[in-house]
């Protein structure tokens, strides 16, 4: 039951987990309101109490959802599923019901990730598009095809392009690949190779990179995962974070545009502190994203 609702809603099993909370606590507030407003009301006629905490229940329902969606984050997907209730019975109009279509309908933007390993960032702005209409994960790009983001892009029927050395270091392909696919945003989130010059100057201002780390300190040829962590400590940083910045054709390189900050503690460990930046990561990059196509508007 629960793979059918994933399936249907387009949502991860986290998110659906998040949907079934909001939906449980947003009714078990509604039922609570109604059953202390009913008396307030002090009717006395059977039917008209019941017409009345029906009409009462109908209002406070949405209202009560919305607001429980918020803190779980999954206001988008409530405010879309209300619509779509509303527009169903008439209440909203077929245009703004058909603006309000589930995510992957048709997205205004189309992103490619390109990423060589785990790909937790990949799935985390997988998780951010997917409702709304905003932007869609059009393809991923790989250098490496045991990367388990392949895994995570079969999972979500993205479809995948998995590049050799050779093919990749003339540019010219991956550029004609972007462009047939229609790419409007390269998205590159631990992506190893450095881009060549066809593909970055196919996308001027198009490219992003997120690197784990505050730039200009700890990036360049070799800084990437553990290592740029290994860096941090070993010069006993006070504080690290990530940074978002347009990529060039130099490792870590280009106009910053987002930076978070966190502290480095005493007792840090390689992966205390991989874990910290992780979760900044997972946070920010999906709507630093969101935030520079939602400008392009
Ligand atoms: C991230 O730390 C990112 O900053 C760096 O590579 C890592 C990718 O991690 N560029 P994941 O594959 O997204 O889990």
């Amino acid at each position: 039951m629960f793979e059918r609702l994933q399936k249907k809603w387009k949502v991860s099993g986290f998110q659906l987990f998040l949907i079934i909370c909001t939906f449980a606590i947003g009714g078990s507030l509604t039922g609570y309101a109604a059953r202390k407003l009913m008396p307030v009301l002090s009717i006395d006629q059977k039917w008209l109490w019941i017409l009345v905490y029906v009409v009462l229940i109908t209002i406070l329902w949405p209202l009560a959802v919305l607001i429980v969606s918020i803190p779980f984050g999954q206001y988008s997907f409530f405010n879309k599923y209300i619509h779509r209730i509303g527009s169903k019975i008439g209440l909203v109009g077929k245009q703004k019901a058909a603006h309000m279509q589930p995510a992957g309908d048709s997205p205004h933007f189309r992103i490619a990730i390109f990423a060589s390993g785990a790909g937790s960032n990949a799935q985390a702005i997988i998780d951010r598009f997917r409702a709304g209409n905003l932007a869609g994960i059009s393809l991923v790009v790989t250098n490496n095809p045991a990367a388990g983001v392949l895994q995570i892009a079969e999972k979500e029927h993205i479809p995948t392009l998995v590049v050799d050395k050779t093919a990749f270091a003339d540019g010219e392909t991956v550029a004609q690949q972007l462009k047939k696919q229609q790419i409007d945003l390269v998205v590159l989130a631990g992506f190893l190779w450095k881009l060549p010059p066809a593909v970055i100057n196919a996308f001027p201002k198009k490219i992003i990179n997120i690197h784990p780390a505050l730039l200009p300190k700890f990036g360049g040829k070799g800084m990437y995962g553990r290592y740029v962590h290994e860096a941090v400590l070993s010069q006993q940083e006070k504080e690290s974070g990530i940074t978002i910045h347009y990529a060039d054709e130099l490792y870590d390189h280009g106009p910053i545009i987002f930076q978070a900050r966190c502290p480095v503690l005493e007792n840090d460990t390689v992966a205390t502190l991989e874990q910290r930046i992780r979760q900044l990561e997972h946070e920010h990059y999906g709507a630093v994203i969101e935030k520079l196509l939602a400008d392009k508007l």
